[in-house]
């Protein structure tokens, strides 16, 4: 549950507060007991910026921010903000009170943000419930905050989206929850039914989804404010496989685990839909989300099938377990009716990207311009989802040759994430942007504010760059 977030000018002193300042001066204010003050400050000394003293009368955590606004200062205050949050859960304090005495915008962000993200827990299925987090009283203004409560809302909602297991959230239930999400927020949603995809062709999804005994979907969402900045719209395209058995190509049980993270790319960009409308930005852009399971079954896909898909590509399903692209590849195609000003693919799409990167940063590949990269390489350290650039060189199509048909849905085991950016690229007509979370987008081991299981990675990335494309 996303707390409460209230702008209040005066400080609640009887509440547990979370200061955040540049200048250790300033504490004086608000810590009245010498002995407190004096322990605060040695802390945050050999802390490196955090301190705590639960004994006070409600409780203080002090965070202290550089004043420099280097991308990986503003980690470390969100890092710093986050130990704030993690006293907070554990203490079981049902509010707080942010209290911001250095004025810097960029700061303030990052330290509400870093201790809102921390604040997340998925404890809907624990009899015993977990401790959530009822108010968070700020002395900044309504307008200042606006975008970042907005942001972590839509983090919020994207990470329960992820810790759904399909048992729960099937693709039907998807579909719903982004219908709820548009409706709330302020952009339409359609879904295309079994009977309007198969009426497009969309051969990838409709392979994929043979093993289900649910219909696949395909949804548009659409955020078209009367005024804004771009002529062409911006799409975002988003992998929504609810669950990833592998197909035929069955998974082991390690490489099954947590297969219901799978529909992270299709979340995310519900929740840039959503954060985007929420905080009414000036740009026009269509999210289309293919969505189905996949699973082994007496219809399922198996290797060597050969399938046309809807740009006349006949593509040699060799592998069922890289499914990820055969849906994404119809969505790409799709996106080309709009005559876009970019695309943006997100997906969690290769294990080899994971591999490549780990945990802590997202693959990128594409055909957007140069400067569009540069802007994403800042945006991603900004907001610190970090990324790193991978090559599309022509020759490394030959990977991808099929012996019968145009193209296979595999390489070998090399260069995995390049050769499924090169399978997607053979469905783009347009400047692209792909981005493969298989590596940040789930943890088993929680790493700050970003905590167990889903991490929305993405939405706070993609959302910065559009705010940059504006
Ligand atoms: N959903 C997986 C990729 C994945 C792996 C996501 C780990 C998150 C964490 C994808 O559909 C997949 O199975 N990819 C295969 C491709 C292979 C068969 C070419 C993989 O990475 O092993
Ligand atoms: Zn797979
Ligand atoms: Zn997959």
């Amino acid at each position: 549950m996303f707390p409460l977030v209230k702008f209040s000018a005066t400080i609640k002193k009887q509440l547990p507060q979370v200061v955040v300042l540049t200048d250790e001066k300033s504490l004086s204010a608000y810590v009245s007991d010498k002995e407190t003050l004096r322990f605060l400050l040695s802390e945050l000394k050999v802390n490196k910026g955090y301190a705590e003293a639960p004994w006070h009368k409600a409780g203080i955590m002090v965070v202290k921010a550089s004043k420099n606004k280097e991308y990986t200062q503003l980690e470390e205050l969100r890092r710093n903000a986050a130990k704030a949050g993690d006293k907070i859960m554990k203490a079981e304090y049902p509010s707080v009170q942010f209290v911001d005495c250095c004025g810097i915008e960029a700061i303030q962000e990052a330290a509400m943000e870093g201790l809102l993200l921390s604040l997340y827990r998925f404890g809907k299925y624990k009899s015993k419930s977990t401790h959530q987090i009822k108010e968070v009283f700020a002395n900044l203004s309504a307008v200042k905050l606006n975008k970042i409560v907005e942001i972590c809302r839509a983090v919020y909602l994207v990470r329960d989206l992820i810790n759904e297991p399909v048992n729960v959230l099937n693709t039907a239930a998807l579909t719903t929850a982004f219908a709820s999400m548009g409706k709330e927020a302020g952009f339409t949603v359609k879904t295309l039914s079994k009977k309007e995809i198969e009426k497009l062709g969309m051969a990838g999804l409709l392979t994929v989804n043979k093993g289900s005994v649910d219909d696949p979907a395909f949804t548009i969402m659409e955020y078209k404010p009367a005024k804004c900045r771009n002529k062409k719209p911006i799409v975002l395209v988003g992998k929504g496989v609810v669950y990833d058995t592998g197909g035929i190509n069955l998974k082991s049980y390690e490489g099954m685990m947590s297969m219901n993270c799978d529909m992270s790319g299709a979340a995310a960009v519900a929740g840039v839909m959503y954060a985007l409308a929420k905080t009414k930005m000036p740009l026009h852009v269509i999210s289309l989300t293919p969505i189905t399971d996949n699973r082994p079954s007496g219809n399922s896909a198996v290797s060597g099938d050969i399938i046309k898909m809807m740009n006349g590509v006949t593509v040699e399903v060799m592998n069922t377990d890289a499914e990820g692209r055969l849906i994404l590849a119809d969505a790409l195609v799709y996106a080309d009716r709009y005559k876009p000003m970019l695309v943006i693919d997100i997906a969690t799409l290769t294990g080899a990207a994971s591999a490549a990167v780990g945990r802590n940063a997202t693959v990128v590949m594409g055909t957007a311009p140069d400067t569009t990269f540069s802007l994403l390489t800042r945006c991603g350290e900004e907001v610190f989802e970090r990324t790193v650039r991978f090559p599309l060189w022509d020759d490394y199509n030959k990977m991808i040759a099929s012996k019968v048909a145009d193209i296979k849905n595999v390489g070998d085991k090399h260069a995995g994430a390049i050769t499924a950016g090169k399978f997607l690229e053979h469905f783009t007509t347009y400047p692209w942007i792909h981005l493969d979370i298989a590596g940040p987008a789930f943890l088993n081991e929680k790493d700050s504010y970003r905590g167990v299981g889903g991490t929305a990675t993405g939405v706070r990335m993609i959302y910065r760059l559009l705010e940059e494309l504006k």
